[in-house]
């Protein structure tokens, strides 16, 4: 059980299944919720996640220790492969899980939170996504274009995040990023570019946190 006090606090979860690290972000760790929770979802499996929410297939998991569910405040798409709207190629714009999803972008997400909000308007940003094409290829026999989709996606978007959302956050508000320790020894089985696309994510925390946080932005 974590004794944090959110009272107030709105949180951002980018990518939230109901795997490991749902387990890290489980609602039961927390004694009650005083916090608010935005999601931004993939879109792909956007609409699934929503069905599920809907026919209540995901209640057990959004329990808190006081026994009340954990409702989102917001669910919105967002593709951390794409910092703004100019950078989504037309076939994935009008690809049928894509196409009535809006500005699905990094940069349309913060527009999405801004208009709703207002500015500063959060106070916590979880990334906790991570997407290797060839994630069970071992490192000798990865391409170069599944390598660099794992350090885009895994670690690239978490700078991406930081870059637009931290005008956001609120003075006192944090930025977490969920890595593995595969970014710091060898893990068999955890290949295509995702061990250096976690030891990445690591070193890009510890300077963003140096450049966001001199400039006040964020901690
Ligand atoms: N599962 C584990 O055992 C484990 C262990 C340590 C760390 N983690 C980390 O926790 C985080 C969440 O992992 P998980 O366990 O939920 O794994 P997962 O593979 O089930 O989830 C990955 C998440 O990333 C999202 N995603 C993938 N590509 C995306 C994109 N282009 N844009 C936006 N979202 C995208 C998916 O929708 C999903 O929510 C990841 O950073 C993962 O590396 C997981």
């Amino acid at each position: 059980m974590l004794n944090i006090d959110l009272t107030g606090k709105r949180a951002l979860v980018a990518g939230w299944l109901m795997t490991a690290a749902s387990a890290l972000l489980s609602p039961r760790r927390w004694p009650r919720l005083a916090a608010t929770i935005c999601l931004a979802t993939w879109p792909p499996v956007l609409g699934i996640f929503r069905s599920l929410l809907e026919r209540g297939k995901l209640d057990e998991s959004l329990r808190l220790a006081d026994g009340s569910k954990l409702a989102f405040e917001r669910i919105w798409p967002m593709d951390a492969d794409f910092d703004s709207d100019a950078d989504v190629p037309s076939a994935v714009r009008e690809h049928r899980r894509y196409r009535d999803c809006g500005d699905f972008s990094i940069a349309g997400l913060t527009d999405r939170l801004r208009a709703d909000f207002g500015e500063s308007c959060l106070d916590i940003v979880v990334h906790s996504l991570a997407n290797g094409p060839e994630v069970k290829k071992p490192l000798l026999e990865t391409s170069r274009k599944g390598y660099l989709a794992a350090v885009e996606r895994g670690s690239f978007s978490f700078a991406s995040m930081v870059q637009r959302l931290g005008p956001l956050v609120r003075p006192g508000g944090s930025f977490l990023a969920l890595s593995y320790l595969a970014s710091q020894r060898v893990v068999p089985g955890y290949g295509g570019g995702m061990a250096s696309a976690k030891a990445a994510l690591e070193s890009d925390a510890r300077v963003l946190a140096f450049e966001a946080g001199a400039s006040g932005d964020c901690v």
